[in-house]
């Protein structure tokens, strides 16, 4: 399969209907995704990134039958994570001396995954590489999200290659932004930021305002995953900023885990006493243990504050919410506000070993958590709706 992006650019990757946990068990993927690769066919001909290794026959076949691979004067490898490098020694053994541009960092991993010394040519931001009448010059991009990553600007057809920056894990046979549906985009746009870039916000305002400095126009945006921005494509990168910039919406979520129902319960009345503090207010409710975990993290993503519960359980808190705790402390979330509650038996752990880990994790606890014993009854039920007043009055 391949199509044309424009003029003499083509999208050559493949589209992975069946993907549904990626990285690992690390990323839920509910609509699959897709690894972009682009063929510019100028005077001389640049290949743009490859695909995951699972697929790697596959797509030097594909490519076979567009081009002669002996044609490809240059491969460009924008960042050198499996998903995009993956194919790469089976091109390799086609076409072993082709020049494979990359930044310094990029080298050192390909060497590091791949064990052979192919002809690496190593660029940095405002080196070039003529094509003929157009050209690509690289900006290299450390840390988003990869110590090697760079982007690659064609000159003449005004089109950012931005790798996994602007992309999403999301398949259509429509590969356009302006051809899918919009919610559906957006979702996967606010999850992938939310669940791979947040550690790396200040660097992303860094680099958007670096490439708008350089005042290049823009035509397209042809990411490494999901569709690509070609109707009004400053549209994702003003979205980025505004998600750099500590986003929030007006939203709680609650999200919590529960041995029989008494903690779940409790959830329950704070958001009855949040929604009667104020109306406004979107309050979510999460049980952890049903709930997808990069979902729940795109929602904590979107909240101003959360509430963290779990039972007691030997001292310590259930599985699901230290698992959310461990992830949520690696994406440093900033200026998010957080509380705890949990009902337990007779030990009654748990709250204050959440209220720390949020504390570590960055967020700013506003009272001591709410504790109960057994299941609530109807006093202790308005006590916690109480609780969800006063959060909200915290905030
Ligand atoms: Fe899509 Fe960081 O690889």
């Amino acid at each position: 399969m391949s199509f044309t992006v424009k003029n003499n650019v083509h999208w050559v990757g493949k589209i992975d209907w069946e993907l549904r946990k990626f990285h690992g068990d690390e990323y839920s993927t509910h609509k699959g995704s897709s690894y972009n690769s682009y063929l510019i066919k100028e005077d001389k001909v640049a290949l743009i990134d490859t695909v995951w290794g699972p697929f790697a026959k596959e797509y030097v076949e594909n490519l076979e039958q567009i081009i002669d691979l002996k044609k490809i004067d240059y491969i460009v490898a924008c960042h050198s994570e499996n998903d995009h490098s993956g194919a790469l020694p089976e091109l390799m053994r086609h076409i072993p001396q082709t020049p494979i541009y990359c930044t310094k960092n990029g080298a050192k991993i390909l060497k590091g995954l791949y064990h052979q010394d192919w002809n690496f040519q190593i660029v940095k931001t405002g080196d070039t590489l003529s094509l003929g009448n157009k050209e690509l010059t690289f900006v290299s991009a450390p840390m988003l999200h990869w110590p090697d990553s760079m982007f690659a600007y064609l000159s003449g057809d005004e089109i950012l290659f931005s790798n996994d920056a602007f992309g999403q894990h999301y398949t259509s046979e429509f590969m356009f932004n302006d051809r899918v549906d919009q919610a559906e985009l957006f979702q996967e746009c606010i999850k992938y930021y939310a669940n791979i870039l947040t550690p790396f916000s200040p660097l992303v305002i860094k680099k958007i305002n670096e490439v708008l400095s350089f005042n290049l126009p823009l035509d397209m945006i042809c990411t490494s995953h999901g569709i690509i921005w070609r109707d009004n494509p400053a549209q994702i990168v003003e979205k980025y900023m505004e998600w750099a910039n500590n986003y929030q919406e007006n939203q709680i979520t609650i999200l919590y885990d529960t041995m029989w129902n008494s903690t779940r319960t409790m959830a329950e009345q704070i958001a009855a006493g949040i929604k009667e503090a104020d109306s406004q207010i979107a309050v979510k409710l999460y049980n952890l243990a049903k709930t997808d975990k990069n979902d729940a993290i795109t929602e904590v993503f979107k909240s101003k504050a959360i509430l963290l519960g779990s039972s007691t359980i030997n001292n310590g808190i259930l599985v699901h919410v230290a698992s959310l705790l461990e992830e949520m402390q690696g994406l440093k979330f900033k200026q998010k506000k957080a509380g705890a509650f949990g009902s337990y038996g007779w030990s009654g752990e748990a709250v204050k070993i959440m209220q720390e880990r949020l504390e570590k994790s960055g967020f700013e606890t506003i009272d001591q958590g709410l504790r109960m014993t057994w299941v609530p009854d109807e006093e202790s039920k308005l006590a916690c709706r109480e609780y969800g007043k006063a959060f909200v009055a915290g905030l």
